[in-house]
């Protein structure tokens, strides 16, 4: 059976990881793999996390089965995290999952159990694994207009054009914040129109939220998704710990029901164990243990949220940096969206010829598409990105 079976080209991201370990260049620049990267250009184990992991040496008696449900002292802490203060807590109930894209896979199941004649309708551009997770739960999967590629914000009003048009057969896909690829997010009033049309036409919800803390903040970045869950009466949410928590190897995530009530919900949530225990069964428990000691210990979550403001704030700064660069270096305006953008991400709009340029030139590793992940850069690489993209662009 095997011999008819092709390889499939390699992954374009992960190619570009090994083309960037072996250039001899000292001045290179990785703007490729969403992974954060702080001052010193590492992915670095959060001093929480670390110490965390140090108190579950010590405590942790057992490595027996957890259960489908994973940890529910964390289910419950991530579940806050995000829905905490809305009316929606009451009537969610929360599955560990590996990592985002566990949880992605476990609603597009539930979704295809439960409505198999969906169409997940996903931003244009969005995540490069929603499609594929959506299709191979058997769902049909269609695009909304979302980027403007001039202005390089969102377009609302095309966006809500045709989010008025959806029915009791459609799901929202929305990103929670730190829009994966583009950076752009929607505005509050955006989210608001997507409550209405949602109460109104019937469609569902589903709201996958994996940079949380990394945007405008814990708080801020949830205010879109709470608002959402306060005003409709089902939703779905995907979680990740990868990038807030920096587990990314620990596949930590979640994935959340919000229903008309707690049992619904809770039925839900049980339909989802049996159908993982079609697949990994139980998620793994390490990286959750950790979040869930982080959570319930307040020095711990006092230095895990100081962290996590260090990050943002490096972020932030980084995009500052680029808005004066190129102010300075074009006299005009063109590359502001670098500020406005939310997160790790922005989309440059930059070509595959330019890029392929970028790399070959000045030794700027971005990935096919134009995403840069604005953590790979340091504050002293900002004027040598400016002035290569400025020579592309020329
Ligand atoms: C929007 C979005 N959703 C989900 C994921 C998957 O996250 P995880 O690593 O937790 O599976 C990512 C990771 O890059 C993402 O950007």
């Amino acid at each position: 059976m095997f011999e008819q079976i092709q390889a499939p080209s390699a992954d374009p991201i992960l190619s570009l990881i090994s083309e960037f370990k072996n250039d001899a260049r000292t001045d290179k620049i990785d703007l490729g793999i969403g992974v954060y990267r702080n001052d010193k250009g590492i992915t670095p184990i959060m001093a929480a996390v670390a110490q965390a992991e140090q108190t579950l040496l010590k405590t942790e008696s057992t490595k027996a089965y957890q259960g489908l449900v994973g940890d529910e002292n964390f289910n419950l802490a991530i579940q806050s995290l995000l829905l905490g203060g809305t009316s929606a807590m009451a009537r969610a109930s929360t599955l560990q999952t590996p990592g985002a894209s566990g949880a992605l896979r476990n609603l597009a199941d539930l979704l295809a159990f439960a409505r198999p004649n969906a169409t997940v309708w996903i931003s244009n551009p969005s995540y490069i694994n929603h499609r594929p997770i959506m299709l191979r739960a058997g769902l049909a999967v269609q695009e909304y207009a979302y980027l403007n590629p001039v202005t390089k914000a969102v377009d609302e009003t095309a966006m809500l054009a045709q989010v008025a048009q959806l029915g009791p057969d459609d799901v929202l896909l929305l990103h929670g914040c730190c829009h994966n690829p583009s950076g752009a997010d929607l505005s509050l009033a955006a989210w608001q129109r997507i409550a209405e049309l949602a109460q109104q036409r019937g469609f569902l919800p589903f709201v996958d939220i994996a940079y949380q803390g990394l945007g405008d903040g814990l708080e801020a970045d949830a205010q879109g998704l709470r608002l959402l869950a306060n005003a409709v009466p089902e939703l779905m949410i995907s979680t990740s710990c990868s990038k807030n928590f920096g587990l990314y190897r620990e596949r930590t995530g979640a994935a959340i029901l919000v229903g008309e009530d707690a049992s619904h919900a809770h039925n839900g949530r049980a339909k989802m164990c049996e159908l993982a225990r079609g697949s990994y069964s139980m998620p793994p428990s390490h990286g959750a243990a950790i979040v869930s000691t982080i959570l319930a210990d307040d020095q711990l979550n006092g230095l895990w949220r100081a962290e996590l403001d260090t990050m943002n704030l490096r972020i932030n700064g980084l995009r500052s940096a680029l808005v004066e660069g190129f102010r300075i270096a074009t006299q005009g305006e063109d590359y502001d969206y670098f500020g406005h953008h939310k997160g790790m991400f922005s989309l440059t709009g930059l070509s595959d010829a330019k890029i392929a340029r970028l790399k070959a030139d000045y030794g700027i590793y971005i990935v096919s598409g134009g995403r840069v992940n604005i953590a790979g850069l340091q504050l002293n690489e900002v004027d040598a990105l400016v002035a290569a993209v400025v020579a592309v662009n020329r």
